[in-house]
């Protein structure tokens, strides 16, 4: 019976009994910052394991031989530097950093964040709806890839236009099926999350409205010129944030402030991250990111990454769509995705309740 049950407890436990390599990442941080000035690293308590939940399999990040290329392909010239934030100042959701957890979804993230930007930039800010990660992340299914584990950024874009996205925020927010992963708070056992499965209803405080009809369509999705740093710039100037891919090593989860690129650590797997404009720092062009661990990773939420060299293949794989605008009624008060008062209350007294039984 004993020995049931720790079969159990072991993988829920492991990282309490794995010890943290942690000493590694001290001495990787003094390293950084001893070579170079571009960017600056701070110690980031995290284990071995705790990185590789936040990325997924590197597989993902290549594109796929058969994905249209499209995109805007105008010659003309383009800023210097560019915000997407400036442009659209009334897209709040270009503003926003999510947050996904312990569930490597990043590839879901890029896809929902550039949705909800798009239709926003499309209709000229009249529809800010904020765009579910679950939906794609649940409902996408093999042709994605394996969920929590990793899919492909331009199927999650494929699988929008053909099925549809509904709405959702963070955990615990509002929309139709906000996030049902909590943020791993600092300092406890993270344990890997598992996919989701696949629901076709809204959560029931999101009144009137019907999964089907929350549906959120796209007209294309397409893979800009590889490499092309002038395509990726043009496309992100006419028609909004861009989702992109990259291999992650050790280093970048010591990334503090500057632009980024790779100076040592071993590959930790692929992320998925929406480009919002460039610019040049120090003398260095960068690409304006935003991630998706919540905002106290980089600056706020957001990091900058050396542009023009494909650093890490961040510019190997870029995808967008177009958004098909149709009018679902958006209210702007009760729909931005963010989490209510009352759903802060019932989210603590939750995390209560299970600490005490
Ligand atoms: C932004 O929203 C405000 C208030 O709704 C409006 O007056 C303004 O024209 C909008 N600006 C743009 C650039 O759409
Ligand atoms: C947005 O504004 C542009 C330029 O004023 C206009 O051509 C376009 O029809 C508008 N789109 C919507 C959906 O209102």
């Amino acid at each position: 019976m004993r020995l049931l049950y720790l079969i159990f407890l072991l993988p829920a436990c492991s990282s309490f009994i794995v010890p943290n390599p942690a000493p590694t990442s001290r001495a990787l941080v003094d390293h950084i910052n001893s070579v170079q000035t571009s960017w600056l690293a701070v110690h980031n308590d995290i284990s071995d394991e705790e990185m590789r939940f936040k990325v997924m399999d590197v597989q993902f990040i290549e594109p796929q031989e058969d994905d249209p290329v499209g995109g805007e392909i105008v010659p003309e010239p383009l800023p210097d530097t560019f915000d997407s934030r400036d442009q659209w100042p009334n897209c709040s959701s270009i503003k926003m950093i999510r947050n996904q957890a312990t569930c490597g979804s990043c590839w879901a993230f890029g896809a929902a964040e550039i949705i909800s930007d798009r239709i926003c930039i499309q209709s000229n800010g009249s529809q800010q709806p904020v765009i579910s990660v679950e939906d794609i992340l649940s409902c996408c299914g093999s042709s994605c890839g394996y969920g929590c584990k990793g899919g492909y950024s331009l199927e999650a874009l494929k699988f929008w236009n053909s099925k549809g996205a509904v709405t959702g925020g963070d955990y615990g927010g509002s929309g139709c099926q906000p996030y049902s992963f909590a943020p791993c708070k600092k300092g406890t056992t993270c344990v890997e999350g598992t996919t989701p499965s696949c629901k076709t209803t809204c959560q029931k405080s999101y009144q009137n409205a019907v999964y089907q009809k929350d549906k959120h369509f796209g007209t294309s999705a397409y893979k800009l010129v590889s490499k092309s740093v002038v395509a990726i710039q043009t496309e992100i100037y006419h028609n909004g944030p861009v989702e992109a891919s990259f291999k992650v090593y050790k280093d970048f989860y010591q990334y503090e402030s500057g632009v980024y690129h790779y100076v040592s650590g071993d590959l930790v797997g692929g992320h998925a991250v929406k480009i919002i404009g460039w610019g040049t720092e120090g003398g260095e062009d960068y690409w304006l990111i935003a991630n998706s661990w919540g905002t106290s990773f980089g600056e706020k939420g957001f990091f900058k990454m050396r542009r023009g060299t494909n650093e890490c293949q961040i510019e190997g794989n870029v995808v967008a769509g177009v958004a098909k605008l149709s009018d679902h009624g958006e209210k702007f008060d009760d729909d931005d995705g963010s989490a209510s008062p009352y759903n802060f209350v019932l989210c603590t007294l939750m995390t209560l309740l299970y600490y005490l039984y």
